[in-house]
């Protein structure tokens, strides 16, 4: 057995001898401690891992404007039966600086026919009955040219097609668009510009979606990785990141303007992911369209009921890359984006930004309340920063809730470099970050228990038990690492009245295109896959409660006695106990929950989360594993339950 793994056996208890004494639990339902945050389990939404384009951005066409470095990657071309033609990569800086290059195509295929083929991200995800609408700006069409699209499956048989009506195109762009419907599902499907005739055209913004997107939206996202979303319930969303605020130098940092206003006016960058990590795991054609930009970000996060937390970039680029900082005196312009942002979010029509807002369709305020100031930043250099703009958005934006960041790792020199020299600004939230073996998780359990109850608020921003995996990526979402995550956000939980927003990270990642693992979600062109720390986190987000009470065994709270961990909550609109209880243990372990003062409930069920074997994960397409509810007795003056061996258990109980 591998060192770490018999460590770990020996933490969870795999060796230790059957549990034979019952644990009682006491579960105070009399003594509320403190209100549960509303925004206490949210998602941290990050561009990684083709999360965004390529992910729940539903475009199908990978560059499809051109403006990648290599500004035909993703395209192919074909001479086609006796037909002929070719391309021409134009820019036109000076008139549109923001998305400069467009094709001309010209043609000379009397017979047979002249095909612009572009491979999607990985292949396209089309699936049988949908309907697809394409959509292009084109202008100048001259001659006798003929358009039709087909959308083609992996051994190139034509799946859906349709004309395109191109005699529209006049001087000025104007979208030409079409629609088919695919007879077959097929996950690396390609589409196909197929040119007939004689003549030439100009062409960009080369679209297809999917008709059927979240809430239909078109140009939307991808509906089933939302409904993921929307299942967790999430308090709030945190986006755009993540080390992507940051960039890998500050000409690559993510500006919140440059992703807002129309489609095609948004300046595509390389996204910093690209070429991170080396092969296999580099992915040279990742860029950032922005076709999910600032705007769709704080609709999403309307849709999901959830609290909009945007993460600005302070004028420092990620730290373990360039490094690079804007100097002091020039840092005016981060700190007005940061006010821009509020007016964008929150002003009404009349003002500049909040007018651009009511232009693209919603002119009601999305009411955010939460603004970080960078990411995973560290030094003197940050806390100076950090200063600058507290100073200007504490005095014009007292409304307004910061977030400040104590570095990428939970604890060492930086992490407590920045909590003594923080603590002097009255800091608002500190968002911790850690990624760490499975036995982190479970040996910090009681982190936040000492904590200074009148010190700044938690937000445990970024956190995920890295252990150990196969080759399959999916693999270190294994059950162990879901299951050690669940101990520790009892911790959280315990702590609420510190801890008042959490999130787990990175949220997404494409089977064939990822950079970093474990991931909440995985997903390929056609399906997803809902990791066993997904049904963690769901478990936690969907019972949140209304307010924290004490749940003791012996006085204490079970923070790894005999492996077992343990949390309650009441959710007095409900008018429910919650309770959630880990076995991190190998052996089944004898519990009876007690509810002073309650000697009757109506209904309890029992939700149990668990997997026969430790290692085990959730492929895409088939995730098996999942929680299982049962109804059970009524409550009384104690409910004996038998917590099975590596498990997480949460009790409902309907109070009278
Ligand atoms: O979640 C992946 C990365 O981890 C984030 O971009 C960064 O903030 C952290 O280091």
């Amino acid at each position: 057995m591998h060192n770490r793994i018999r460590l770990l056996a020996l933490l969870l208890g795999i060796a230790c001898s059957p549990l034979t004494a019952q644990v009682e639990l006491t579960v105070h339902v009399d003594q509320p401690q403190f209100e549960i945050s509303p925004t206490m389990y949210g998602i941290f939404f990050e561009d990684i891992n083709f999360a965004a384009d390529g992910g729940i951005y539903a475009e199908l066409v990978k560059n499809r404007s051109f403006e990648f470095d290599r500004p035909l990657m993703g395209w192919q071309r074909e001479d086609r039966a006796g037909g002929a033609g070719a391309t021409l990569v134009e820019n036109e800086q000076a008139i549109r600086p923001d998305n400069p290059r467009y094709l001309t195509v010209t043609v000379d295929a009397t017979d047979g026919a002249y095909v612009l083929r572009n491979e999607g991200f990985r292949g396209m995800g089309i699936k049988a009955e949908e309907t697809y609408d394409f959509s292009v700006l084109a202008r100048n069409a001259t001659g006798d040219l003929n358009l039709a699209i087909a959308l083609t499956d992996t051994s190139g048989q034509v799946i859906g097609r349709s004309e395109v009506p191109l005699d529209a195109a006049g001087a000025d762009y104007s979208a030409v668009t079409a629609s088919l419907t695919a007879d077959r599902t097929d996950a690396r499907a390609r589409l196909e510009l197929i040119f007939t005739g004689r003549g030439t055209v100009e062409l960009d913004m080369i679209s297809l979606f999917p008709r059927h997107t979240w809430k239909d939206r078109p140009g939307g996202l991808r509906k089933d990785l939302v409904s993921l979303l929307d299942s967790l319930e999430p308090g709030f969303v945190r986006f755009p990141g993540g080390c992507i605020v940051e960039g890998r130098d500050l000409a690559n940092r993510y500006q919140w303007k440059k992703t807002v206003g129309d489609v095609e006016d948004r300046k595509l960058i390389v996204n910093r992911w690209n070429t991170e990590f080396n092969y296999p795991r580099n992915a040279p054609d990742y860029y950032q369209s922005y076709g999910l930009g600032f705007y769709e970000y704080f609709l999403l996060s309307e849709d999901l009921g959830a609290e909009p937390l945007p993460i600005l970039n302070c004028g420092m680029a990620c730290q373990f890359n360039t490094g690079e900082v804007v100097a002091m005196d020039e840092l005016d312009p981060y700190i007005q984006d940061a006010l821009d942002l509020i007016e964008f979010a929150n002003g009404d029509a009349t003002t500049r930004w909040g007018k651009l807002r009511a232009e693209m369709g919603h002119p009601e305020p999305f009411g955010m309340e939460y603004l970080g100031v960078g990411n995973e930043q560290w030094g003197p250099e940050y806390v100076e920063r950090y200063q600058a703009f507290t100073d200007v958005l504490r005095a014009e934006h007292p409304e307004i809730t910061l977030v400040t960041t104590v570095g990428p790792f939970p604890d060492g020199d930086r992490f407590d470099y920045l909590w003594g020299e923080l603590n002097k600004l009255d800091p608002q939230v500190v968002d911790e970050h850690y990624y760490r073996p499975p036995e982190w998780f479970l040996a910090n359990a009681g982190r936040y228990d000492d904590y200074d109850r009148n010190g700044p608020a938690i937000f445990a921003g970024e956190y995920a038990a890295h252990g150990p995996s196969d080759d399959r990526p999916e693999s270190r979402n294994n059950w162990l690492s879901a299951l050690t995550e669940a101990a520790f956000m009892t911790g959280l939980e315990r702590n609420g009245d510190v801890v008042r927003l959490t999130s787990y990270a990175p949220l997404m990642a494409h089977l064939d295109a990822w950079q970093w693992r474990p991931d909440l979600i995985w997903f390929d062109n056609l399906d997803v896959g809902p990791t066993p720390n997904y049904h963690v986190q769901r478990l936690f987000s969907n019972n949140a409660g209304t307010h924290g009470i004490p749940a003791l065994a012996n006085g204490a709270p079970l923070t790894g006695q005999d492996s077992l961990y343990a949390s309650a909550v009441l959710d007095t609109i409900a008018g429910t106990v919650i309770v959630k209880m880990v076995n991190a243990g190998g052996q089944p372990a004898p519990l009876s929950v007690r509810l002073p003062g309650k000697t009757a409930t109506t209904k309890a069920n029992l939700t149990v989360l668990r997997s026969n074997g430790i290692m085990d994960y959730n492929t895409v397409g088939t995730p098996s594993i999942r929680p299982k509810t049962e109804q059970i007795n009524p409550v009384g003056q104690g409910t004996k339950l038998t917590l099975p061996p590596q498990s997480v258990t949460v009790l409902t109980v309907t109070l009278e």
